[in-house]
This record gives C-alpha cells, structure tokens and sequence, in this order.
C-alpha cells in the first residue's frame, strides 16, 4: 500500500509503532521495521544520551530498515538532556523523530538540518496545525481512546480524525484504538494516510516485555482502563489496577487540591517494575481502550501481514461489494 506515509519514511507498510517507556526498546523497534512498518525506539527509557546511541547502534544490527526515535518533551523542572540526545539521534544516522509532549518548535531547526523527518504527536486540531506551521513534517492524531495521555479535550477519533482532514495540509496518521485492518481502512476512510499503535504492539512475541503485560493486555475488555491524574491536567489513560484504585480514591478525597506528590508512589518509577518485573500491581501504566480487540500474542510480522490482508480484503471486497450492481 502507497500512502504519503509511505513515501515520507521510505516504509512498505502505512503502520507506525508509537514510542513506549520501557517498552520501545531495540528489539521491538528492529520486529516492526523488518515487518515493513516504522519501529520507534523510546529516548527517554535510555537514560542517557550514550545509552540511547548504544541503543540506536544495536537497533541498526538487527534492522537495515528505517527505524525512528521517540522524544517525548515533559513538562518537567529538572529537563532531560535533550541536545544530548539529539545529537545521539543525529550521529546514530536515525531519519525519522516522533515528538510528544510539549511544542518541538525549538529543536525543528537541528532535526531539520540534519535531514530527519519529525512526525509530532498532538491530541488535538489546534495542536497538529501548530505543528503543521512549526515545519513538522506529519502528525501523529491521538484520540481520546488512546493508551497514555489523551489530553484534555476528550474527543474521540470518529470526530477528531475527519476534522483533522478538514484542515491539516501536511499527512497525518490515526493513533488510538487502532489494531487490526478494520482500524486501518476506517482510518484511511476518515482522511489519514495510515496509523500509529501503541498497545497493540506491546501484545507481540518481540515486545520485550514481562508476559504478565502481554497477558493482562490480552484478557483486558475495552471497559478495563482509566483515566488518572485529571485533577492534575495530565490525564493518562491506563489499564485498571490495585494502584489505579488509590490514585482514584485519592483524587476523589483531594479533589482540586490534588497534587502530584500525593500519588507520586503509584505513578513515578514504576514502569520498570511492571514492564521487566511483570509485577503488575506495582503503579499505574499506559493502555489504550483497545486492550478489548487484542486476543492474542502474534509476532509483529504476523501482526502487520494480517493487517495488511485484512485491510485489502475489506477494501476489495466488502467495500468494492456494495458498489457492485
Ligand atoms: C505503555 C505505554 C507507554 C507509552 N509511553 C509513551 C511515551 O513515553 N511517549 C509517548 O509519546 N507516547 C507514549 N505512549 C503512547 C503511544 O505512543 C501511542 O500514542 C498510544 O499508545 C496510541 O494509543 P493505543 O494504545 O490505543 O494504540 C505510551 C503508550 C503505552 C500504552
């Protein structure tokens, strides 16, 4: 399939791999570029610039296909390195950046000299035409059903995919409760030029991950996950725990005099105890609605073929079959 995406990253498949902490490492990045779809390391997981260009060395031996590195920009006082991992990104001859969090505006210029091509993450119309005028080259749409930070204007991809369309210039994927080829036609349909997943691929044989997350994915039902710290204007969607519960009773106890230092047990330092450890109860993690359409554990191969043939079989024939007399 040939699509702007396509054609923007140099990919045989329109299907990008989100940036996940603690789950976007090599091995997951490497499984989805060798599928034909875009892998994407996370930075941020790596804690230092060196570290994140000794991961972007052992992506390139186990892929000679483009991959990409996530820059999630956090609202944080003490800032990551973020020249230094730029520069790591730059030197390590990666091509594609996802960016997130706050506006990338002050580093386009350095991406853009170097040659990378950033696709920007936005939950919103207004954000993604900020980052069309900022020279971002694509944007990754968000819906409110996304695993992570939907932001706060709750709309949900059947409304914020076509509008979208309606006025971005630049291409845009579908990210948010997308898993299989039902998703990727129906995004094609609502305008965007291919999608973005994240939950789904954590649910594969590559994602190196404890299969106790692979199997609370897969048992999860769509009605499984939460929205926490809403009180702090960063809401994060995630699948529902022992530690979901508390942060929720607090914020009910607190209401608007919730800070963050009042759950930052339950949601700072925790990913490596669920995502390496599997200890599942352990803090509150990421997970789109989307938990209710995985039923299963395929390599990213199998995942991205069965996309690929369900979305031509969709077209071709259930689709193409109501033109027909
Ligand atoms: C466990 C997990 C961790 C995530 N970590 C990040 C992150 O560090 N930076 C980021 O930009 N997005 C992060 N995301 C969001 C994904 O990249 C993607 O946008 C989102 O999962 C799409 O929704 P879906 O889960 O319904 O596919 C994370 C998502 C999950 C499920």
């Amino acid at each position: 399939m040939k699509t702007r995406i396509t054609e923007l990253f140099g990919i045989q498949h329109p299907i990008i791999q989100g940036g996940m902490h603690y789950v976007g490492f090599a091995e997951l990045a490497a499984a989805v570029s060798n599928a034909g779809g875009l892998g994407i390391i996370t930075g941020l997981t790596q804690r230092t610039p060196a570290d994140l260009a000794h991961e972007i060395r052992r992506c390139r031996e186990m892929t000679d296909k483009p991959f990409g590195v996530n820059l999630t920009f956090l609202p944080t006082v003490s800032s990551p390195d973020y020249p230094g991992y730029i520069r790591a990104i730059i030197d390590g001859g990666v091509k594609a950046v996802e960016t997130a969090g706050n506006n990338p505006a002050k580093w386009m210029p350095v991406l853009k000299e170097a040659g990378i091509k950033v696709i920007h993450k936005c939950t919103s119309v207004r954000h993604s035409l900020k980052a069309e005028a900022i020279g971002c080259d694509a944007v990754s749409v968000d819906g409110f059903e996304c695993g992570g930070h939907p932001g706060e204007d709750d709309i949900p991809n059947f409304i914020l995919l076509p509008r979208a369309a309606e006025e971005l210039k630049i291409p845009f994927v579908a990210s948010g409760g997308m898993a299989d080829g039902r998703s990727l036609v129906a995004a094609l349909a609502l305008g965007a030029d291919g999608i973005n997943m994240g939950t789904r691929f954590i649910a594969t044989k590559e994602a190196p991950v404890h299969d106790n997350v692979k199997a609370a994915i897969v048992a999860a039902s769509e009605l499984d996950t939460r929205l926490v710290m809403r009180p702090l204007r960063n809401t994060e969607r995630v699948l529902n725990n022992a530690a979901v519960e508390r942060v929720l009773a607090k914020e009910r106890e607190l209401g608007a005099s919730l800070k963050f230092e009042d759950i930052i047990g339950e949601v700072a330092g925790v990913y490596p105890k669920i995502m390496k450890d599997g200890t599942m109860e352990a803090g509150v993690w990421s997970c789109g609605m989307v938990a209710g359409l995985i039923h299963d554990v395929p390599s990213c191969k199998e995942l991205i073929d069965r996309i690929m043939a369900q979305a031509e079989g969709l077209i071709r024939q259930r689709l193409a079959g109501f033109l027909a007399g």
